[in-house]
Formats: structure tokens, sequence, C-alpha cells
């Protein structure tokens, strides 16, 4: 009945995000003996989407061989394709530090000032700096004519990299596991990563310093500013709601915070295979936390931990030039901060 159930239910177009994976946990126990059964691929785009997909795709990928395996969930990053991918971009350099911003399809102003400030730079204290956005498909209705808004503004940039999965909230685990495909297969010469969401501000240059220390590990590192023994919340109001269904235990094992994290390039290799045997999880940091712990890894307290931060207090110039991270209120003060920052005069 079970397995009747999770076969019908994956050949249908039609089915949510969150009746796949509680399907996933209820029968991850007969995985081992029903990975035959197991050979449709699962997700499919929207036939309209395809079309569109079709009309602006700027490098021909094979079409998709989904191969039978349990591996196949939601989150699974190769189940999704790249309409931009920026496929030259690591060929032409080598990238000591790739910034990937997850940012909403339709959020050119977030970009824009990303562009302006932080993302400016391609040289950083000497090193090569490379800062692109990661984006999936708007469950907007006129999806074409956002696509070809995007196109035109990739002409313009070459920092877009689009994948055809449904770009939402609750999607949020794809994406970052879509950005570690990305670093895995377009620009693994890179040495260090982060991952860090478009209303951050970030002090590239105190980050730079602090990779470039000596003492850093190269390998199967990843630091930022890190929850540990973080409580599940099961208060069904919250964003972060998780029901025991989707998730058994009382504290999530350690996690970094999904606003910024810094990670040696060697990880998205190991976080995409390791991800096909971790059940999909709606909140991304505590799926690269899971994902972590299952590879034998925790992450890494940074150097000096006051420099990753969450909210900010109030705009301090001083402080702003000894961090690396702070959350902003807006996209104004990304820009406000910044051009303050960068003004001559010591800033403390
Ligand atoms: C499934 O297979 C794995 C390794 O192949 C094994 O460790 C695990 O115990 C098996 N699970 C069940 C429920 O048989
Ligand atoms: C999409 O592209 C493929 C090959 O590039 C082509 O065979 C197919 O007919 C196209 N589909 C549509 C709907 O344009
Ligand atoms: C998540 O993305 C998948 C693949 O694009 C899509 O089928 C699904 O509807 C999306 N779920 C939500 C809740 O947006
Ligand atoms: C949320 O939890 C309350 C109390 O446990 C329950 O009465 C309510 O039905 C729940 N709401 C939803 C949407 O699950
Ligand atoms: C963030 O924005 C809110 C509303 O605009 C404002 O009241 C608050 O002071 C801001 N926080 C900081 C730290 O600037």
């Amino acid at each position: 009945m079970c397995i009747m159930l999770f076969v019908l239910c994956y050949i249908s177009d039609s089915f949510s995000w969150w009746e796949s994976f509680q399907l996933n946990d209820r029968y991850q126990k007969f995985f081992n003996w029903t990975t035959e059964v197991y050979s449709s691929p699962v997700y499919q785009v929207h036939p309209k989407l395809s079309v569109i997909l079709n009309e602006t795709h700027a490098t021909t990928n094979p079409p998709p061989t989904t191969p039978p395996g349990p591996q196949y969930h939601v989150a699974f990053p190769q189940n999704y394709h790249f309409s931009l991918d920026q496929a030259d971009t690591c060929k032409n350099k080598t990238p000591f530090l790739v910034l990937m911003v997850p940012v909403a399809p339709d959020n050119v102003e977030a970009r824009n000032a990303i562009r302006q400030t932080w993302g400016k730079a391609e040289v950083v204290q000497g090193e090569v700096v490379l800062t692109l956005f990661m984006l999936g498909l708007s469950g907007q209705a006129d999806v074409e004519k956002q696509q070809e808004k995007i196109q035109h503004e990739n002409l313009q940039h070459q920092d877009l990299i689009l994948s055809d999965f449904l770009d939402s909230y609750f999607n949020l685990t794809i994406k970052t596991m879509v950005i570690m495909d990305w670093l895995a297969t377009h620009c693994n010469n890179a040495a260090y990563a982060m991952k860090i969401d478009s209303d951050m501000f970030l002090n590239v240059d105190n980050l730079v310093i602090t990779l470039k220390k000596p003492e850093l590990p190269k390998v199967n590192y990843l630091t930022g500013m890190l929850m540990w023994n973080s409580e599940v919340i099961r208060l069904n109001s919250s964003k972060w709601y998780v029901s025991e269904e989707v998730y058994p235990y009382p504290t999530y094992p350690p996690y970094p915070l999904g606003a910024g994290y810094v990670f040696s390039n060697d990880l998205p290799g190991k976080l995409v295979e390791i991800s096909k045997t971790i059940t999909p999880f709606n909140i991304e940091d505590v799926y690269i936390g899971m994902c972590l712990k299952r590879l034998g890894l925790s992450p890494s307290s940074p150097p000096d931990p006051s420099q990753f931060n969450d909210y900010h207090r109030g705009y301090n110039r001083c402080m702003f030039s000894k961090v690396i991270t702070y959350i902003l209120n807006s996209t104004e003060e990304l820009v406000n901060f910044w051009t303050d920052l960068k003004k001559p005069g010591s800033p403390c």
C-alpha cells in the first residue's frame, strides 16, 4: 500500500514539496528494496516553462537522464538544469573567493545595490573575487516577460545563474543545493566560496584577509555565525515551524546561520553527494548542518566570532570597518553604509 502510494505520487506531476518529504520520511525504510521502481524523472518543469526555457537556453545541456535511485528527491540539485550558467567565468579565471547570492528573480534592486557595493571589486586584497546571483523560476503569471528581463539583465552584467526550480521561500533548500552543485560543477578551481543573502552587509576586505591567514584550513572548512543545540520550533504559527514528522529530534545539529556562511570549495561536491542520502528539509541552513554531520564534519567557529553578526543596532563606521557580516534592514542601508564606510579618512 505504501509503495503503491508513493509510486503514484511520484509519477504525478502535481505534488507539493510538503507531500514529497512527508512521503520520503514515511517510506524511507523501504528505500533498500524499492529503488528499482523509482525510475521516472521525479520533477518535471511545467510544460509552459519548458518552452520558455527552450527559448532562453544560453547553453545546451543534455536532456536529463534520471537513473533510478533514492537520491532523486526534491532538493537533489541535479534534478534541475541551468538555463544561464556562466560556464566560462571560472574557465577564464581562478577565483580565490566566489560570493554566491540567492535572490528572488524580480529583486533587481538588491542585485544592483550589491553590484555597486560589496559585489563590485573583482580583485580584493590582491585576490580574485567573483560575485554571482542564483535565481530560480518565478511563480508569477507573466513568466515570459520575467525571463526576458533576466536575459536582458544578464547581457549587461554576465552575473546571473538561472536554474529551473520554482523560486519560493519554501524552496530555499533547493536553491542552496543548486548553488553547491554549480560550485562543484562549474567553479571547482576556486579556493573558497560564500553563500550570502542579498540583504547582507559584507566587508569583503575583512573576509579575504581572514581567509588568507596561513593557519586557516583549506579543506573541510565551513564557518559563519554558528548555531549550537538550537531547538526545533514546534509552534505552528512560526515561519520556522517544523513538524515532528519531518524532523523528529528536539534539537538541530550545529549549523551556520543561512544569511552568510563561508566554506572551502571542496565542500560543495561533498555536500551534493551526501545529500542523496538525506531526506530534504525546508530549512536550508539546518539542512547544510545535517549534511555536514553525515559527512562527519562540524562547522568551525570563525577566527574572530565578533566579525559575523546578525542584526546591527545602528550604523557605526568604526564597527562596520571591523566586521565581516551584518544583516541589514534595507537595500538603501547597504548603499548608504557602504558609501559612508568608503569615504576618505580613518573610520575609527
Ligand atoms: C539499507 O541499506 C544500507 C546500506 O546499504 C544499510 O546500512 C541499512 O541498514 C539498510 N536499511 C534497511 C532498513 O534495511
Ligand atoms: C526545444 O528544443 C529542442 C532541442 O533544442 C527541440 O527539439 C524542441 O522542439 C524544442 N521545443 C520547443 C517546444 O520549442
Ligand atoms: C519547489 O520547487 C519544485 C521544483 O521546481 C516545485 O515543483 C515545487 O512546487 C516547489 N515548491 C514550492 C512550495 O514552491
Ligand atoms: C496549530 O496548533 C494548535 C494547537 O496545537 C492547533 O489547535 C491548530 O489546529 C494548529 N494549526 C494548524 C494549522 O495546524
Ligand atoms: C530597521 O528598520 C526599522 C524600520 O525602518 C527601524 O525602526 C530600525 O531602527 C532599523 N534598525 C536599525 C538597526 O537601523
